[in-house]
């Protein structure tokens, strides 16, 4: 492999500083360089990043990519994503729009449990064919690093399957192995003891961390922190999807266990942004599930400004968030959640890969770090949020070499 030279970029765009996470003021400090370039070594590594005024002699063996007219920023990472699923949710989604709502199909045995059936008879070739193709879309929106959660399984089979296939396709593994309560179980409890005693000991062998649905209709909070200790207790981190339609104790749980983070938040309040600010956990932001699903959008700007850590995710998955879009969710972090350009691209970069415990791999466009480049078809490194749905990612460049190019 030779060194890749990504010359002549209008802008460089990076966040600023050395540490992670970042949080208040930090959060929206970025570093700029005008006229750049990235040199990326063999080894896959960013070996400098300068203006082009200040490039120095090169070796003879440096393959050019001409940036002229592109800018730069740090891959993407998306910390939270439900890939690993069959079929779709088309039909829902269009009773919905009629005025269904999703909590409603959820206690009807559609919702989740629907993708359920879907992914059970997809099979193991069926999930990595469908995991595939799902990170080759995430990876066309300057996706780099990501996570993939099971949940759709809910059987031991299709659980550790699902845990194979994001591994299979370069994805972070998160066992979700408590999302809903499959039919075959007369309740929460009971679907627990199954899978803390049978599913677990491989699950964890796996998954980097674990994740539960703490939510009415769901896991309460004794059974998710039954759940979340066991996990523990098997060597993983904890997440948490909590407060999307009710406050019923998430965030209190995830600070107790010293949990990586609690995802959504839609329905978080005065002492939930307090409670969160005054801890390590990071408030993972998913705005464009608040949008498909036409629900208040979490407070973004309130938990920035009392200290909280927070990241954005795009939260894929066929029910709530039908989208691998970074680029949108920065707009909908501009636009509805009221966060700078700067903080949505830390918030999905540096902040994000803290939560997946990758905060000094990738995450900046550093010496040092791994070389995953996004170039963005536009005149100013903030079109990654401004431009609304636009076709911004021109070429994605991982490990120091072109994934991607539009
Ligand atoms: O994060 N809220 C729970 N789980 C997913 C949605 C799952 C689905 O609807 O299939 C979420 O929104
Ligand atoms: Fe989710």
């Amino acid at each position: 492999m030779t060194q890749l030279l990504i010359r002549g970029l209008t802008q460089l765009a990076t966040p600023a500083g050395t540490h992670a996470p970042l949080r208040g003021r930090d959060l929206g400090t970025v570093e700029v360089i005008e006229d750049a370039y990235v040199l990326c070594g063999a080894d896959g590594r960013v070996v400098a990043v300068g203006a082009m005024a200040e490039l120095g002699v090169l070796d003879d063996d440096v393959e050019e990519l001409d940036a002229r007219g592109l800018c730069a920023v740090p891959g993407l990472v998306d910390c939270h994503t439900h890939p690993a699923f069959g079929g779709d949710r088309v039909d829902e989604f269009s009773l919905r729009a009629g005025g269904a709502s999703y909590e409603e199909l959820h206690a009807a045995g559609g919702g989740i449990l629907s993708t359920v059936r879907a992914t059970r008879a997809a099979g193991a070739d069926g999930l990595r064919t469908a995991v595939g193709l799902h990170a080759e879309w995430m990876l066309r929106h300057g996706t780099t690093t990501w996570e993939g959660k099971s949940g759709y399984g809910l059987d031991k089979a299709t659980e550790l399957a699902s845990l194979d296939a994001v591994q299979a396709a370069g994805g972070s593994p998160t066992w979700l192995g408590a999302h809903a309560v499959p039919p075959e179980y007369a309740d929460a409890d009971a679907y627990l003891d199954f899978v803390l005693a049978d599913v677990l000991p491989e699950a964890a062998a796996v998954a980097d961390a674990a994740d539960v649905f703490l939510e009415r209709g769901a896991f309460d909070a004794a059974q998710s922190r039954r759940y979340l200790c066991a996990c523990k207790d098997a060597g993983l981190s904890l997440r948490l999807h909590g407060d999307q339609f009710t406050e019923s104790g998430a965030i209190p749980l995830a600070v107790e266990l010293g949990a990586r983070s609690v995802d959504h938040l839609e329905a978080t309040g005065a002492d939930g942004i307090a409670a969160l600010a005054a801890s390590d956990v990071t408030g993972v932001l998913l705005p464009a599930s608040a949008l498909f699903l036409g629900r208040p959008m979490p407070p973004g700007r309130a938990l920035v400004d009392a200290g909280a850590v927070v990241a954005l995710a795009t939260d894929f998955n066929p029910g709530s968030a039908f989208t691998t879009s970074l680029p949108l969710v920065a707009s909908l972090a501009a636009t509805q959640l009221r966060l700078a350009p700067a903080e949505a691209l830390a918030a999905m970069t540096v902040n994000a890969a803290h939560v997946l415990g990758r905060a000094g791999d990738t995450g900046r466009l550093a010496p040092g770090f791994r070389a995953d480049v996004v170039l963005l078809d536009a005149p100013d490194w903030r079109y990654l949020a401004y431009h609304l749905a636009g076709d911004v990612v021109a070429a994605v460049v991982r490990g120091g070499r072109v994934a991607y190019r539009r």
